[in-house]
C-alpha cells in the first residue's frame, strides 16, 4: 500500500478520541468543540456507528446533521478521521436480509440490538457497504475537514466466524480455489484419519459443532478464510472511497487483543495501520501487554508511524473489574505509545455516554465533567503532545525480532494439545517481558521475513512452521544470527500435520538437538533445572513443560534437576555455520530467563541497558535527531544518562536526565547513540552497556 501518502494533514502529533454527536443535542456540540479547543484536540473520529442515521431506509441519505457537525469541527480547527458504519448496520437491513445474520458454530442465528452481527460472506452485506461507503465518500471527499478514512470498527469483534449457509457456500469456493481438487482437500486435511474422507464438495461444510473436536486441519482452514472474507469487506468499502477521496484510509485493529485477524496482511492493505488498545486490569503490569501491542501494530506496518485510534483515560467497562487509572497512568501509557511510533493518540472517547452498553466507560470528557482529575490529566496531555511536533514521521529503532505468527498461533489454539498450560500468548509474554526488562526493543517479524538486519530472533511460540520457513530461519542462522526458540515449536506444517522426521525436524540442523517426546507436568507441578555457563552453577525455577531431547549437536547449557526428565538436557546451544542455536525447553519466567538471555545476547552481540526495571526507554530517529522516550514506571525516580533538550520542559540536559517516579520525558538527544553506548550498571553491579 501507499505508505508515503502524508498523514493526516495535520501539524504534529494527533490528539482526540471518538466522537457521537448523534448522541447529544446541539447545545452540547458547542460546548464539546469549545472544550475540544481548550484541551488541544485536533482530530475525531465520527460516523463509526451512525449508518441508521445516515441510510435511513435502503438508498436514502440524510447528511445533514453530518454536514453540519463536519462543518463545525472545521470552524474549530478539528479535522475529522470519517467513520463508515458498516460494524453496525441498521434494523432496516436485516428486516430486509435476514440471510445476512451470523450463526455461530451451535447454529444459533445472532440477533439484532448489538453490533457486528453482519455476516462478512452475505451478499446483501456486501452490497450494502460498498453502497455506504461510496455515498459518504462522494459527499465528503473535498471536505478539507476530513483528513484520513477510518473503515468499519474493529474487524472480527465480536463477530469473527459465521457458520450460516451462505458462509458455508464461500468456504468451498475458497476451498476450491485453495485446493483445486478434493484429492488435494483430502490429503491436507487428513481426511483418513476417522474417516472423514470426501467425495463430493458440497458435503464439506463449515467446522460447526459436532459430537467430539472437529478436524483440525479444517478448523486451520476455516481460521484462514473467516480473515480472509473480513478483509475482503474491507477491500470493498476502501475501493468505494478510493474512487472518490484521496485522504488516506485505515481500519482500527486490535493488535494483541483479537486473535481473527491476520494483521500481517491486513497491514498490507491500509495506507496507515492504526490500533485499539485498551489495558489488561488485572495484569499489575499491563503496560508491558500495551507495548507488545504498540511494536506489533508498528511491525505490522514494516516500522511506518502509525496511529493509536483508541485506548481510555481510565477505566473500561467491559472487564470483571474495571480499575480506574492512576494519576500519570495515561500519560504513561500514551506516552509508550508515542515512543514505539505512534504519531497520533486518540481515545474511545471524547464525551462519556448517558445512555447504551458503555455508559460507564471512561471518556476523556467525563460524567463529573471538566472538574475532574481526568480532564485535567487530558488537557495536560494534549499541551505536551502538543510540543512533539517534530517526532511525527521519525522511526523506532529495534534491537532484537520477536517471532509473531497468526497461523501458527490459531493452530495451536485448536483442541487436544499435550498441555492447556501451553499457551502462544503467555509465552510471547514472558520472552518480551525479559526482553523489555533489559531495556532491548522488539520489532516482531514473521518466520518468512528477511532477518537479516537482526543480531537476534526469538521464538517463544512457534508451534506451526512451515519448512520454507524453517529453512530461512536455518539460512540466518548459518549466516551469523543468534536464534533462540522455546519449547513446542516447530511441530506442524501449514495443515496441522507433524513433521516428518519428528517434532523440531526442520530446525534439526539449527538447533543441533531432537525431541523424542514431550513431557508436560501436573497442574502446579514445578521441576527446577541446573543452569551452568560461564560461572558457577545456578538453580532456575521452572513448570508446565518438560522434554526428552537428544542433542545431535547441541551443546548442554542446563539439565533438569527434577521431574521426568530429570538428569536430561534442558536447555541447548548449537553452533550452525556462523551462527548460533539456543532451545530452551521448558517454561521460565521472566527473573529465570535473565541469565539464559545474557549469555544468548553475548552470543548476538546484544547488551542490556542496565536500567532499572521498569524504566521503558525507546528511541525514535529522524534525519534530524534521535529523541528518546523515557517513561518511569517505577515508583522511584531515576537518573537517565542522555544529552540533549527535553522537550517538555524545554531544558537541557548535559549527561543525565532525572526522571520522576511515574514521570515521562522526550529528549531529542545528540548524539543519542554514543550516549546510550555508555557503560552503565546495573542494580546487581554486572557492567552492561547498549552496544
Ligand atoms: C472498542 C470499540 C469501541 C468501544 C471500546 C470500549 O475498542 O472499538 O467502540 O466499544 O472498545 O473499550
Amino acid at each position: 500500500m501507499n505508505r508515503s501518502t502524508p498523514w493526516p494533514a495535520l501539524p504534529g502529533i494527533a490528539f482526540g478520541g471518538d466522537y457521537n454527536p448523534e448522541q447529544w443535542p446541539r447545545d452540547v456540540w458547542r460546548e464539546d468543540v469549545a472544550l475540544m479547543r481548550e484541551a488541544g484536540v485536533n482530530l475525531v473520529s465520527i460516523g463509526i456507528f451512525s449508518w441508521a442515521l445516515i441510510e435511513t431506509s435502503e438508498g436514502v441519505f440524510d447528511f445533514s446533521w453530518l454536514d453540519e457537525i463536519i462543518d463545525l469541527l472545521h470552524e474549530n480547527g478539528v479535522a475529522v478521521d470519517l467513520g463508515t458504519p458498516t460494524a453496525s448496520p441498521p434494523a432496516w437491513f436485516f428486516a430486509a436480509h435476514p440471510e445476512a445474520r451470523v450463526v455461530n458454530r451451535d447454529g444459533v442465528v445472532m440477533g439484532f440490538g448489538s453490533r457486528g452481527m453482519a455476516s462478512p460472506s452475505s451478499p446483501a452485506y456486501r452490497e450494502a457497504i460498498a453502497r455506504i461507503a461510496d455515498a459518504l465518500a462522494a459527499r465528503y471527499a473535498d471536505h478539507p475537514a476530513v483528513v484520513l478514512w477510518h473503515v468499519h470498527n474493529e474487524y472480527g469483534v465480536p463477530v469473527g466466524e459465521d457458520h450460516s449457509p451462505q458462509s458455508a457456500a464461500a468456504f468451498r469456493v475458497w476451498l476450491q480455489e485453495r485446493y483445486g481438487d478434493l484429492d488435494a482437500l483430502n490429503a491436507a486435511w487428513g481426511t483418513a484419519f476417522w474417516g472423514q474422507h470426501y467425495t463430493d464438495w458440497r458435503h464439506v461444510g463449515t467446522p460447526a459443532a459436532a459430537p467430539s473436536t472437529v478436524n483440525p486441519a479444517q478448523k486451520l482452514d476455516f481460521a484462514r478464510f473467516t480473515d480472509h472474507q473480513l478483509r475482503e469487506c474491507f477491500i470493498i468499502e476502501r475501493e468505494a472511497i478510493r474512487a472518490h477521496a484521496p485522504q488516506p484510509i485505515t481500519t482500527n485493529m486490535m493488535a494483541n487483543q483479537s486473535w481473527t485477524t491476520d494483521l500481517w496482511a491486513w497491514g498490507d492493505e491500509m495506507d496507515l495501520v492504526s490500533d485499539d488498545h485498551y489495558l489488561w486490569a488485572a495484569d499489575p503490569e499491563a503496560h508491558i501487554g500495551l507495548a507488545i501491542a504498540a511494536d506489533l501494530t508498528r511491525s505490522v506496518g514494516r516500522g511506518a508511524p502509525w496511529m493509536l485510534m483508541e485506548h481510555s483515560t481510565s477505566a473500561v467497562n467491559w472487564q470483571p473489574r474495571n480499575i480506574a487509572k492512576t494519576p500519570g497512568e495515561m500519560a504513561r501509557n500514551a506516552f509508550s505509545h508515542l515512543g514505539r511510533g505512534a504519531d497520533g493518540i486518540l481515545f474511545f472517547q471524547w464525551r462519556a455516554g448517558r445512555s447504551g452498553a458503555e455508559k460507564f466507560h471512561s471518556a476523556m470528557l467525563p460524567h463529573a465533567g471538566t472538574r475532574s482529575r481526568v480532564w485535567r490529566e487530558v488537557v495536560d496531555l494534549g499541551e505536551k503532545l502538543g510540543r512533539l511536533g517534530e517526532l511525527r514521521g521519525s522511526t523506532v529503532r529495534a534491537d532484537v525480532a520477536m517471532l509473531w505468527d497468526f497461523e501458527s498461533f490459531w493452530a495451536q489454539d485448536l483442541d487436544w494439545r499435550p498441555s492447556c498450560d501451553v499457551d502462544h500468548r503467555d509465552l510471547v509474554r514472558r520472552y518480551y517481558e525479559r526482553l523489555w526488562r533489559d531495556g532491548l526493543t522488539v520489532d516482531f517479524v514473521l518466520p518468512g521475513d528477511d532477518l537479516s538486519a537482526y543480531p537476534l530472533v526469538v521464538a517463544p511460540a512457534q508451534y506451526l512452521l512451515t519448512a520454507a520457513d524453517a529453512a530461512n530461519l536455518d539460512e540466518y542462522v548459518a549466516r551469523g544470527g543468534t536464534l533462540l526458540v522455546s519449547f513446542f515449536s516447530a511441530v506442524v506444517d501449514e495443515h496441522d500435520a507433524v513433521h516428518p522426521g519428528g517434532f523440531l525436524a526442520p530446525l534439526h540442523e539449527a538447533l543441533g538437538v531432537r525431541v523424542e517426546e514431550h513431557l508436560p507436568l501436573r497442574e502446579g507441578e514445578t521441576a527446577a533445572l541446573r543452569w551452568q555457563h560461564d560461572g558457577p552453577a545456578i538453580e532456575l525455577p521452572a513448570d508446565v513443560w518438560q522434554e526428552d531431547l537428544d542433542p545431535i549437536g547441541a551443546e548442554v547449557i542446563a539439565r533438569y534437576a527434577e521431574g521426568p526428565a530429570a538428569g536430561g538436557a534442558a536447555i541447548t546451544r548449537n553452533a550452525h555455520g556462523a551462527g548460533t542455536g539456543w532451545y530452551v525447553s521448558t517454561r521460565l519466567d521472566a527473573a529465570a530467563l535473565r541469565p539464559v538471555l545474557d549469555a544468548v545476547y553475548a552470543d548476538a552481540g546484544l547488551r542490556a541497558t542496565g536500567m532499572p526495571e521498569g524504566v521503558e526507554l525507546v528511541t525514535r530517529e529522524s534525519a534530524e535527531a534521535d529523541y528518546l522516550i523515557a517513561v518511569n514506571h517505577t515508583a522511584e525516580p531515576v537518573e537517565i544518562p542522555v544529552a540533549g533538550e527535553e522537550l517538555l520542559t524545554g531544558t537541557a540536559c548535559t549527561g543525565t536526565l532525572a526522571l520522576a517516579a511515574g514521570g515521562v520525558a522526550v529528549v531529542r538527544a545528540v548524539p543519542a547513540r554514543a550516549v546510550r553506548a555508555r557503560e552503565t550498571s546495573r542494580p546487581d553491579g554486572a557492567a552492561l552497556s547498549v552496544p
